[in-house]
């Protein structure tokens, strides 16, 4: 069809924005979307046209829908080395349906090669997704996203642009062996670091695990940041059933795949918009997923921006009373035993969901365009497996994260009570206090620290601004003179954030932060800290008047930035419990909290 015959694709309608007030909603579709601004939508379209057919396109093909792929291959990002047989899949789930797939690249970022922080990129990532979601036409959008923070972002981004949308996971590396042990990032890189500090293996040892700890390509193989969004996603009824779960170079992540690309282009048939999926029952859900998988703390932080960006607060003491309820079910490291293969073998979130079928809202909308409820229904049957625990005998009696408030944290703190020492859980300890991470470097292996296993390590300036960007340095080192007699685990308190693959008795998202001048700030050596999981309370046990007059008689100096990115991330990034998002990207008025206090 040439486009002299279809007039109404030269005059595109504006109608009124709906749930998402900072974009107006184009109503038009496929290539008509979105047109360039020449100040004649006639000629827009033409152009457009002219341009995409240098490319060889049809207008038998350009008049399909149009579904946007978020192509986040990198050479940096081994993560998503998947991303070749993914896209194919996805194409090919288009266009078996009927519609246009055109990919098109963002940012992507890798754990371990973003400086400072991959935490610093994700709000940019979020905000790149979403204007280049908003400013090329389509009519859905597949997000394929992996490593820790790409998916968040996507998610974030995606729910500020409010077009259908749908997440696809790279999804898990397979494991590796090690000298017959079976090993997988990163919580084995962490284990086997902390076995060579302490002097028990080699340096020969030590480089050969190395070869060994990522398998293949794709997400972290244990329940850490990746792995658990996998989940959250699915939970969030923003995948297609099952979608969590299959590892990265398996038959199973590719027919996931093409069926992503099925469903997109249903979704834009049917107008399946993001904001139809992401209501606050789907947050509440994937609350209950993430208490019950003993899901990564990081998390807490994504999910917060996530929900942020369609409206919705999070409340932490209700998420705190959810998880009193939720049984951790999920026997995975670092909260358990196993490796994400052998949660896909067990059938996967299917068999997680049923466990957990009284907790959660089966009425939730999903991208299928069905129930979480209609498509547990479908579900294969359940068949004997060791991974996930039945509700009456969990790995862990109450959910896997605990919320701390105290004197310390007016604003909140968070543990995640499944990874830590059962022993260390009720303490009090005299506070050994490093300013800044660098402090840290320079001290903590010092055969002249003053420091024994009954301390608290306090770490200042990690928080969302000090460091800047909450760094993962949350999972402080044992000293090394600790280290080499044994001790395998101390309290720790900071303002950061840990890796979802690490483990031990670890404060974290103490909020506000030290650089902002929250208390913990005003934590000077030898000051006595007392932690009560029991009681969620993280007190400092200082008199306020002391505490008062430290404040005027120390001076906390914000940082700041001359130029760029870090200019504004420093400027408008939020706290921990905001999400650590960029404070003009939340919307604009919230409609509620999650979770509700009657869940
Ligand atoms: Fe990418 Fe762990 S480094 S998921």
């Amino acid at each position: 069809m040439s486009i002299e015959s279809r007039p109404d694709a030269l005059t595109p309608p504006l109608t009124p924005p709906t749930t998402q007030p900072t974009h107006p909603v184009d109503a038009a579709t496929g290539m008509a979307k979105g047109l360039t601004n020449y100040g004649d939508r006639g000629f827009s379209l033409f152009l457009r046209k002219a341009f995409i057919k240098g490319a060889g396109y049809t207008d038998q093909a350009l008049d399909k829908p149009v579904i946007g792929i978020t192509n986040t291959g990198s050479a940096y990002n081994p993560c998503h080395g998947n991303m070749p047989q993914l896209m194919e899949a996805v194409k090919r789930g288009v266009m078996l349906a009927g519609g246009l797939p055109m990919d098109f690249p963002t940012i992507s970022i890798h754990e371990s090669f973003a400086q400072p922080t991959s935490m610093m990129t994700r709000n940019l990532m979020a905000m790149d997704t979403e204007e280049m979601i908003l400013a090329q036409p389509m009519d859905a959008v597949v997000l394929i996203g992996g490593c820790d923070k790409t998916v968040p972002a996507q998610l974030m981004g995606a729910a500020s642009a409010g077009i259908p949308a749908i997440q696809l996971v790279t999804g898990a590396m397979l494991t590796g062996s090690h000298r017959g042990e079976r090993v997988g990032a990163c919580t084995d890189c962490r284990r086997y670091w902390g076995r060579f500090r302490a002097g028990e293996i080699d340096g020969e040892e030590v480089a050969a695990v190395n070869n060994q700890l990522v398998a293949s390509v794709g997400t972290c193989s244990v329940m850490g940041t990746a792995s658990t969004m996998a989940c959250i996603a699915e939970a969030l009824g923003m995948t297609v059933p099952g979608g969590a779960s299959p590892p990265a170079v398996t038959a199973d992540r590719i027919r996931v795949a093409e069926m992503t690309g099925t469903l997109a282009v249903q979704m834009a048939r049917d107008r399946l918009t993001i904001d139809k999926v992401l209501t606050a029952k789907a947050f509440e859900n994937a609350m209950r997923v993430l208490l019950a998988i003993g899901g990564s703390t990081n998390c807490i932080i994504h999910l917060t921006a996530i929900a942020g960006r369609m409206g919705f607060e999070v409340d932490l003491k209700a998420l705190d009373r959810m998880g009193r309820e939720t049984p951790v079910l999920l026997d995975l490291k670092p909260s358990g035993a196993h490796y994400m293969e052998d949660f896909h073998h067990a059938g996967g979130m299917a068999t997680l969901l049923r466990e957990l079928k009284p907790l959660l809202h089966l009425d939730a909308m999903t991208v299928t365009g069905r129930t979480l409820g209609q498509e547990m229904d479908d579900h294969p049957a359940a068949f004997a497996q060791n991974v996930v625990r039945p509700a009456s005998d969990p790995i862990y009696p109450q959910g896997g994260i605990a919320v701390l408030q105290g004197n310390l944290a007016p604003g909140g703190a968070i543990i995640k009570q499944s990874a830590a020492d059962p022993r260390l859980m009720e303490h009090e300890g005299r506070a050994v206090v490093f300013e800044n991470v660098q402090d840290m470097a320079d001290r903590i292996d010092s055969d002249e620290l003053d420091i024994t296993a009954d301390d608290i390590i306090v770490l200042k300036n990690i928080g969302p601004k000090g460091a800047p960007g909450m760094p993962e340095a949350g999972y402080i080192p044992i000293p090394m003179k600790l280290a080499r007699q044994g001790v395998k685990d101390i309290v720790r308190v900071s303002d950061g954030r840990m890796s979802g693959t690490a483990f031990g008795t670890i404060v974290l998202h103490v909020t506000p932060e030290a650089a902002i001048g929250g208390p913990l700030a005003y934590v000077l050596n030898g000051d006595r800290i007392r932690l009560s999981v029991a009681a969620r309370a993280i007190d400092l046990l200082v008199s306020d008047d002391e505490l008062a007059q430290r404040r005027s008689a120390m001076t906390v100096v914000e940082p700041t930035a001359a130029r760029g990115y870090r200019k504004l991330f420093l400027q408008t990034v939020t706290q921990a419990d905001l999400g650590v998002d960029f404070d003009f990207l939340r919307a604009a008025t919230m409609r509620g909290s999650v979770p509700s206090s009657g869940t």
